[in-house]
């Protein structure tokens, strides 16, 4: 029988039998996703200036590596890499949007980011990205003071680590 489930990291909900092993809209672990009436979703959270200072480069790095997929999704020839840089784009969104939350503003920052037309090119670029963004958010959650700032850190590094894997698997390096 179908349940109501609700994503602790992203606050989304989600209907189905069982809960999916990730979030479908920001990719977090099973064990983020509860029951609707279980889950504990909070965006309302105190910032010392370093959290502050965390957040906003989170925020800036999503919204860049949402736009770089995208730009990638609309430029490649491969069916396939159309449509896996069209979800990373989207979780990305997701991504930029928690922290718009977080950051309690109005809108997303813009960014210029440009892509290749060439798949293998772009599945490198997504490489390194993902690693700056596992890199940053390892560093972040260690010096969070915040639990609930600290908490989507550490979720995200687990989402963009299966993102590395995906360009890994496909030879970028
Ligand atoms: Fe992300
Ligand atoms: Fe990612
Ligand atoms: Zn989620």
């Amino acid at each position: 029988m179908a349940k109501l489930w609700r994503c602790e990291i992203c606050g989304d909900p989600y209907i189905g039998d069982e809960a999916p092993s990730n979030c479908p809209f920001c990719g977090a672990k099973r064990e983020y996703i509860k029951e609707f009436k279980e889950a504990k979703v909070n965006f309302d959270v105190e910032l010392t200036e370093k959290d502050k200072a965390n957040v906003e480069k989170a925020l800036q790095l999503e919204v860049s590596n949402t736009n770089f997929y995208f730009c990638s999704s609309k430029k490649v020839k491969e069916e396939e890499g159309k449509k896996l840089f069209k979800i990373l784009g989207k979780v990305e969104a997701e991504h930029a949007s928690i922290w718009k939350k977080i950051l309690k503003l109005e809108s997303i920052p813009s960014s210029n980011d440009e892509c290749s037309e060439d798949y293998l090119e772009d599945l490198k670029e997504s490489h390194q990205r993902e690693e700056n963004a596992i890199g940053f958010y390892k560093k972040a959650a260690e010096e969070a003071d915040n639990e609930r700032v600290k908490e989507i850190f550490i979720a995200l590094v687990e989402v963009e680590s299966d993102h590395l894997a995906l360009s890994e698997e496909r030879g970028a390096k």
